[in-house]
């Protein structure tokens, strides 16, 4: 279809709210959709989640236990069961983070009421709110959720389980021992009759398995040849119980190639590059641009209050996410030129400060706004063009924590914009990954009296048989954005879809207002679209 064709298509007449600053609008971009050059497919697991023994996550968000007045599946929260499984998670990861490293998987297995009671890893952390309970189970976990229940709530949800080996704390033979546990055939050692008196009879072939967490950091603060040499040593003779094992390893923060270089390097020399499947690397968005742990603390954001310069300084942020993607892949080819390694980025979203927590034990809690909605896009997005090199994500964390999908405590709950960004996303899994070409131009602000730039528009494209889906997101805060869609090597037969925005950026759902911030649907939808201040968009295209 030329572009005299498209503009005689007529408009999509979808122009929806504002984000609470003054309007305006552009008609200068376009999105190609390049069907001749398929990608990638995209991997379910790239749409995965991340659980933790951290604050309201796991006790209270997902385990009420089985004498809850609250409505339960063997103790893990109905609801949150319900509507996880609706976005279809492709993998959750557990039990940490920074928790995993001090983890012994022994303590939550086995009956329940013997579970010994051990101290968090988080119970000294400085974010704490002042009026919290420090007694509870956010501090002293009595291990009421230990693998056999993790396993339980990915087979409700039909998610697989990653999980994260303690490498700090706990020696190889307690990786083997777990691994025993979870993989080896019914009957066959005294670790699979004990899984089989939890409630898993048959193998679980948990097939992901991370060796450490942030091991340059709380996860043991290796130098990278020292991890390298534990990665190995861990891993090299893991049982395989003929599951494909998936070993990932700990790999960078943000944008530390050195990280990656340096144990690439050494595990090159030791001819173990292949030995692991998956390189984790975390990227968080934050505003501050402080490097000290102490200007890191207080230079973080607010989760609801934030001007025009705050929002784009996380939206830049966590746009970041491609160029350390790519670099770090380069990297990773100095050694792997062939990139059977995959990235795995098993920690991403927005953290703010303190201060907006659902309830005072959800440490690290916090308010979620369509701003939120606008950093799951645009992450989201880059995940899709980058099929080939993420092998999986995982957004930090799946409730009550940072950039979470749910909030829930007690008999309250709540899905919030972030929810909406992966059910309108659903469609992409197992999609092949399809070029797209955006034309807009950069939005420019500044950040601490520094001039800055942010894309002006975001997309990215899948493909399943005949039907196309895309997605924008438009990240100006003030500017509805006129956009034509123009698809090379293929025609439009009939488009519909989803839109999500709010007439104000800070707009979020609450467990008082559950329903403020909702996807609407678009009907009788064209090639021409107006895009809504803050706004992300899913469309399915029929072809013809
Ligand atoms: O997600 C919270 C923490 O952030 C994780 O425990 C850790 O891995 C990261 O630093």
């Amino acid at each position: 279809m030329d572009r005299r064709t498209f503009l005689n298509a007529g408009i999509g007449a979808v122009a929806l709210g504002s984000a609470g600053y003054a309007r305006q609008t552009q008609e200068d971009s376009r999105i190609e959709v390049i069907l001749d050059e398929p990608g990638a497919i995209i991997a379910p697991e790239i749409y995965g989640h991340f659980v933790e023994h951290l604050g309201g996550v796991v006790y209270d968000g997902i385990w009420v236990g089985e004498n809850s007045t609250i409505a339960n599946i063997g103790g893990l929260r109905k609801s949150l069961i319900d509507a996880l499984k609706r976005v279809k998670p492709g993998m959750i990861r557990w039990p940490g983070g920074c928790f995993a490293d001090q983890y012994d998987w022994r303590d939550g297995v086995g009956p329940r009421d013997k579970r010994p009671r051990r101290t968090n890893f988080w119970v000294d952390d400085g974010a704490w709110p002042a009026n919290a309970n420090r007694k509870g189970p956010q501090s002293y976990d009595p291990n009421a959720f230990g693998t056999a229940e993790f396993v339980h709530f990915c087979e409700q949800t039909g998610a697989q389980p990653y999980f994260a080996a303690n490498l700090r704390s706990l020696p190889a033979e307690e990786l083997y021992r777990w691994l025993e546990y979870c993989n080896s055939p019914a009957g066959t050692t005294t670790w699979s009759d004990v899984r089989s008196a939890d409630g898993h009879p048959e193998p679980i072939n948990v097939k992901y398995w991370g060796v450490g967490n942030e091991s340059w950091g709380c996860g043991g603060e290796f130098d990278p040849e020292d991890y390298a040499s534990e990665l190995r040593r861990y891993s090299a003779w893991m049982p395989k119980y003929g599951v494909d094992l998936r070993v990932i390893g700990s790999g960078p923060n943000d944008n530390e190639y050195s990280w990656t270089r340096r144990c690439f390097s050494k595990l090159a020399r030791d001819g173990h590059v292949h030995g692991i499947w998956g390189w984790a690397a975390h990227h968080y968005a934050w505003n501050t641009t402080g490097k000290s742990k102490a200007e890191w603390n207080s230079g973080k954001g607010d989760a609801l209050h934030f001007d025009a310069e705050q929002y784009y300084s996380i939206l830049r942020s966590a746009d970041e996410t491609e160029a350390i993607i790519e670099g770090h892949w380069e990297v990773m080819a100095e050694h792997d030129p062939q990139h059977h390694v995959k990235l795995v980025v098993d920690e991403w979203g927005a953290w703010y400060a303190a201060g907006t927590e659902p309830f005072a034990e959800a440490l690290l809690g916090q308010q979620n706004t369509m701003r939120d909605a606008v950093v799951a896009g645009l992450t989201l997005d880059i995940f899709n063009r980058h099929a080939e090199k993420v092998g999986m994500a995982s957004v930090a964390q799946l409730v009550n924590c940072l950039q979470s999908l749910f909030l829930a405590h007690e008999d309250k709950f709540c899905l919030t914009p972030t929810y909406h960004v992966f059910d309108m996303y659903v469609a992409h899994q197992g999609g092949q990954s399809i070029r797209t070409m955006v034309s807009a131009p950069h939005v420019s602000y500044s950040w601490n009296g520094v001039p800055a730039s942010l894309r002006g528009l975001s997309s990215s494209a899948s493909l399943k048989g005949k039907t196309l889906t895309l997605t924008v997101t438009n990240p100006l805060i003030d500017t509805v954005r006129e956009t034509e869609i123009v698809l090379r090597g293929g025609k439009i037969q009939a488009v519909s879809g989803q839109m999500l925005s709010a007439s104000d950026v800070h707009a979020h759902n609450s467990f008082e207002s559950p329903n403020a911030v909702e996807p609407k649907r678009l009907l009788n939808a064209r090639s021409r679209f107006t895009l809504p201040a803050a706004s992300v968009t899913q469309l399915e295209i029929a072809l013809g």
